[in-house]
């Protein structure tokens, strides 16, 4: 079985999408560890933001049992290599874009990166998490001002700040267990 930096490298493209991994540190230094564990098991992913639909390939060659649902406000080209992966054309920061979806175990949050869409999407979706279901937010900026609203919004939110280690500002996952 492949690993997931090498299923990364093979679904990240020099244009700059699927960036999780090359602009940002999470493959190597978040989500193998993270994910290692729950690999196999039976999972309902969803992922804010397809853009050309990288990570969701990515995602569905990873956990070769689970369903992977992508969220997108854009018209996108992207189609589907394989049935266990859906998308639907939807704002985040809308109820009515999740109308369809419920008992979610994984939602990672890759969409605007802008603040207030990261709190309202949560809001929106934290219900539909199940039980010790995790929610990743993915870029989260200026995290020295805004760390304490996501501690504020969950006791068990958890910052992982990799900001030095590519000099970026917005290398830094937010996550929080339900
Ligand atoms: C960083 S890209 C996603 C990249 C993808 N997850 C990957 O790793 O390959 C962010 C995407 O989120 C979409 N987006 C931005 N705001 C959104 C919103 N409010 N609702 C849904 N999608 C949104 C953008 O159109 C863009 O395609």
């Amino acid at each position: 079985m492949k690993t997931l930096n090498e299923i990364y490298n093979k679904y990240s493209s020099p244009e700059g999408s699927g960036d999780k991994g090359t602009a940002h540190s999470y493959i190597e230094k978040y989500y193998n560890k993270r994910f290692i564990d729950i690999r196999y098991e039976r999972l309902n992913i969803l992922e804010i933001g397809v853009s050309t639909g990288l990570s969701l390939e990515m995602w569905s060659e990873y956990f070769p049992n689970s369903k992977i649902i992508g969220v997108e406000i854009e018209k996108i080209d992207y189609k589907p290599s394989n049935k266990r992966i859906t998308v639907i054309k939807g704002d985040a920061t809308d109820s009515k874009t999740f109308s369809s979806i419920d008992s979610l175990d994984l939602i990672i949050d890759d969409g605007s990166h802008i603040f207030t869409d990261q709190i309202f999407t949560f809001a929106i979706l934290y219900h539909k998490l199940k039980r010790k279901g995790l929610y990743i937010i993915e870029d989260v900026r200026n995290i020295d001002s805004v760390g304490i609203f996501f501690r504020r919004l969950s006791h068990n939110a958890k910052i992982f700040d990799f900001r030095k280690l590519k000099d970026r500002n917005d290398d830094v996952i937010v996550e929080i267990t339900k």
